[in-house]
Formats: structure tokens, sequence, C-alpha cells
């Protein structure tokens, strides 16, 4: 823990700085190509790296993750911010046509039933007004067998640390002004929505800029 609040400590003055000169939008694309360059785009490649077929990605903020999608990828990403959209729809029309993005809410998705082989949120359910009511969404749009792969940061297992985190939380969305909540924990939630959890890899990284959060990196499907 000690060893997490050292790395925030050291990189916090630099993300503040980022956040003062910069639009919001601006912002969250500059800290994440910074992190990307500095090891976080092998996450986001092992995230996404090897998938195919039609693609929901939940939340695409400025289309950061869009680089990191296959040849076989087919995507529809949707995001409710109008800043963040704006350059999300810049970069997939760079894609000739494998990217799609829109405007839309994970709370209420405007897609039938069974539409997707794949739904990816990444970063995203830290963030919403209810991680269950996304979960339900990302589970009826996909079709029986069809994967969800997450990213998340979740809250710390540890008593101390956790305790911390619920403590310190209103201070965190003061600082973020992303909504981010770093005391919520999504997994139960998955299997609450109905996935079946095939893998799940924790870890957590003091190699880039962002904060050194305990991450999990899950990948699930929706029974047949
Ligand atoms: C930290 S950003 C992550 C963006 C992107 N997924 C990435 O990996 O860089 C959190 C994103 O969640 C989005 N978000 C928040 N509530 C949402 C909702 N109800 N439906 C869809 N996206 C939402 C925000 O607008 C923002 O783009």
């Amino acid at each position: 823990m000690l060893k997490a609040i050292a790395h925030f400590v050291r990189n916090g003055p630099e993300v503040l700085r980022m956040q003062k000169q910069h639009s919001r939008a601006e912002f969250l694309d500059l800290f994440n190509e910074k992190a990307d360059a500095q090891g976080y785009a092998d996450v986001r490649r092992e995230l996404v790296g090897d998938l195919a077929g039609s693609i929901l990605e939940i939340g695409c903020g400025t289309g950061s993750m869009f680089r990191y999608y296959g040849e076989r990828a087919r995507v529809d990403a949707i995001e409710p911010e109008e800043d963040f959209l704006e350059r999300a729809v810049a970069k997939a029309q760079r894609t000739s046509g494998k990217i799609h993005a829109m405007a839309g809410d994970g709370m209420n998705l405007p897609f039938s039933n069974g539409s997707f082989d794949t739904v990816v949120i990444c970063l995203v359910l830290c963030s919403v007004a209810s991680t269950s009511r996304v979960l339900a969404e990302a589970f009826r749009v996909l079709r029986g067998g069809g994967q969800l792969r997450a990213l998340e940061h979740v809250r710390s297992g540890g008593a101390v640390a956790g305790l911390l985190m619920d403590l310190g939380n209103p201070l965190w969305l003061r600082i973020n002004k992303q909504g981010c909540n770093w005391n919520r924990d999504p997994l139960a939630a998955l299997s609450e929505a109905g996935f079946w959890v095939d893998d799940v890899r924790a870890f957590q990284r003091f190699d880039t800029m962002m904060p050194a959060f305990p991450m999990r990196l899950v990948k699930a499907h929706k029974p047949r």
C-alpha cells in the first residue's frame, strides 16, 4: 500500500498539471497516450487484440482503445459524453469502416438482444451510475456464448487499504473530475448479471503515470 501511495505522490503533480492545461477531452486523450507509451499499451492489447467479429465497446471515451483492435474486429463504440465522442468519431473515421463511434448510454443500450459476439468495457464501471444495470445491458445485447472483456480497477482487498479507499473516495472524486470511484468491485456484479467468469488476471502496475490501482482483466462469457 505504501508503494502505491508513493507512486501516486510521485505522478500526481504532473497529472494535475496536465489536467489544468487541457480541456477534459484533451486531458483524457493525452493521459491515455502517455500511459500507453509507458507500458499500458500491452494491457489494452491483451484485452482486445485477439478479438474478431461484431464487438460493442461501452464507454469508449476518446477512442483510446481503437488502435488495439485486430483486423478481423468490427466495432460499434458508444460514448455518452459529447466532447469525448467527438474525438472518438474522428479516430473511428480513420479505421476504414472497421470502427463506428456513436452516442449511447451503457445503462440503456440502443441495440437488440443478442446482437454482438463480444462486449468490451474498459475503465468504465468505476464511473457509471449503476454497475449492475450496465452489466445487465451488456448481457442482453450479447449472443449466447458471446464474450465479455473487461478491464477495471477495484477496491483493495486489504482491510486497511480498502477502508482508506472508502474514506478517501469523496476526495478522489473531486480530484479526478471524471466521476471515477476507486472503491468499487464490479466482479461480484458480473456473476450476478449471469456471466460465467473464465479468467481473472489480477495485477498492479507501477511503471506508468496511471495510479497503481489493484486491477482486474476479466474474460467472461454469456452461457448458451
Ligand atoms: C476513464 S474513461 C475510459 C474511457 C475508455 N474506455 C478508455 O479506456 O480510455 C470512463 C468512460 O466511461 C464513460 N461512461 C460513464 N458513464 C457511462 C455510461 N452510463 N455509459 C457509457 N459510458 C459511460 C465516460 O463517459 C468515459 O468515457
